[in-house]
């Protein structure tokens, strides 16, 4: 916070500048004089009053513009200014009730910084979600994008201050790969100066890498899929937060999952409350989350979708439909474990009581959203890793420096990768991923993508 009472050394009379938050915040004392500069979102006129609504980034603040105070030629002038034109303005704070978020600019004086076209596409009424896409780069400046962002944010510091609490370090590994980490099938293929690159689908196998070296590590960033599955909880590119951990059994990395988690409900209900309450979330939802969640395997899980009458075998993955009716019976997020081998990707270590089922576990979020979570414990063992690697019917070579890791100093280690946008959906509430990121890369559709540079890309995807 930048206002602090007390600090003040010159005349009371003098703005200082301040942002919308100070002032939401009561930081600013009554009738002090402030300069706030901002977006103009909104206004409205009534009986010589004009009511600007300012956003700078940090919170939204009704503005309140006097005939007797600016004048009429003043007045007229904020009357006809374009929305989302930029000004500075001067004035004393006063807490109003009715005003939204309690507080209110009196205005004494302002200054236009620029002037906006008068033609902003994004008016009051329902615009569809193509149109919203088309327009991304200026409707993230929406209060709903902009929760969604704040919420984001905050959910992104919680995370990673947990890890870093905990002794975790920050890594980065390639983006521009050589092999598959979860198949062959959702690999984006790079032409790499005439050989065969791929976008990254995980961090995973770097990450095993890694614990050799910094020991407990957790990397932030993208990851690709090119997946066909237009549904509303996949992107192609998405934002995947994965985590390794050396001498780590399942059941010690279900008890890390949870507490994560657990740290970053909290820290929401406690750090985003507003903006989640506004996205019609009641941050109590999350503050209810305790650990440890409940632990399902996944035997039990088909047992329940037979008896509800959906269709599954067991050895089967887990589709979207299964995931929302098991996560319609829960409020907290829940665990199912032991998936069968023909579910997983080959890392994936069998339950050496069951090597049929790996010792494997996805998070699922209630309320319907379903997997926010997947990982498990690796194999560590060199012939059993080679045999999966070959059973799948991949290219050991490709897979030559993973397998050293199993040669030099193999042992038992766990994992998971977080899909951010998954959790950003179920903590927001959303109906659909591609509001959990600013620029959504979906199969049908990219936001913002330049049509100036890319008409035929364009022409198909409106196709
Ligand atoms: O379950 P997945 O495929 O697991 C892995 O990639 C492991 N290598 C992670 C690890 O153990 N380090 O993906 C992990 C998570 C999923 O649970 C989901 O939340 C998210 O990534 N995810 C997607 N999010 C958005 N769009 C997609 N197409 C996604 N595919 C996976
Ligand atoms: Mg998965």
């Amino acid at each position: 916070m930048r206002w602090k009472v007390g600090t003040l050394t010159r005349s009371e009379d003098r703005a200082l500048p301040a942002s919308i938050s100070d002032v939401l915040s009561g930081s600013v004392p009554e009738g002090r004089k402030v300069r706030i500069r901002g977006w103009l979102s909104n206004r409205r006129s009534s009986g010589g009053v004009v009511f600007l609504i300012m956003r700078d980034g940090t919170g939204w603040l009704q503005c309140v513009a006097r005939r007797d105070v600016l004048g009429d030629k003043k007045l007229d002038e904020l009357e006809k200014l374009p929305i989302e034109s930029v000004l500075e303005l001067e004035g004393s704070v006063r807490a109003d009730k009715r005003a939204p978020g309690g507080y209110e600019l009196s205005i004494d004086r302002y200054r236009i910084l620029s002037v906006a076209w008068p033609d902003y596409p994004i008016a009051k009424k329902y615009h569809g979600p193509d149109f919203l896409l088309e327009k991304r780069h200026l409707w993230i400046r929406s209060k709903k994008m902009w929760c969604i962002l704040i919420v984001r944010s905050k959910l992104l510091k919680a995370a990673r201050s947990w890890l870093d609490e905990h002794g975790y370090v920050e890594v980065q590994a390639p983006i521009l790969t050589a092999s598959a980490c979860e198949g062959g099938a959702t690999l984006f293929p790079v032409d790499y100066f005439g050989r065969k690159a791929y976008l990254t689908q995980s961090w995973q196998l770097y990450g095993e890498a890694f614990i050799a070296s910094v020991g407990k590590c957790y990397t932030l960033a993208p990851s690709f899929r090119a997946e066909k599955s237009r549904t509303r909880r996949h992107l192609t590119e998405y934002w995947h937060l994965e985590v390794e951990i050396p001498f780590c059994d399942l059941k010690c990395l279900l008890k890390v999952i949870d507490e994560f988690i657990t740290h970053i409900c909290h820290e929401l209900a406690d750090k985003a409350a507003e903006e989640l309450r506004t996205l019609g979330r009641d941050p109590a939802d999350l503050a209810r989350v305790e650990p440890p969640f409940p632990r399902l395997k996944y035997d039990e899980a088909v047992e329940m979708l037979q008896a509800e009458g959906v269709q599954i075998e067991w050895g089967e993955d887990l589709t979207w439909t299964c995931e929302k009716v098991l996560a319609s019976e829960f409020d907290v997020p829940f665990f199912v474990t032991h998936f069968p081998k023909t579910a997983k990707a080959f890392y994936h270590k069998p339950d050496p009581e069951r090597p049929e089922v790996t010792l494997s576990a996805d998070l699922l979020a209630p309320e319907g959203y379903g997997e926010i979570i997947g990982g498990g414990e690796r194999i560590d063992d060199y012939e059993t890793l080679l045999a999966r690697i070959r059973e799948e019917g991949l290219d050991p070579a490709d897979y030559e420096w993973y397998l050293d890791l199993r040669k030099y100093g193999s042992i038992q280690h766990s994992g998971f990768g977080l899909g951010v946008e998954r959790m950003v959906m179920w903590v927001c509430k959303l109906d659909h991923i591609r509001d959990a990121i600013a620029f959504p890369r979906l199969v049908r559709r990219r936001s913002s993508w330049s049509t100036t540079m890319m008409p035929m890309a364009y022409a198909l995807v409106r196709s």
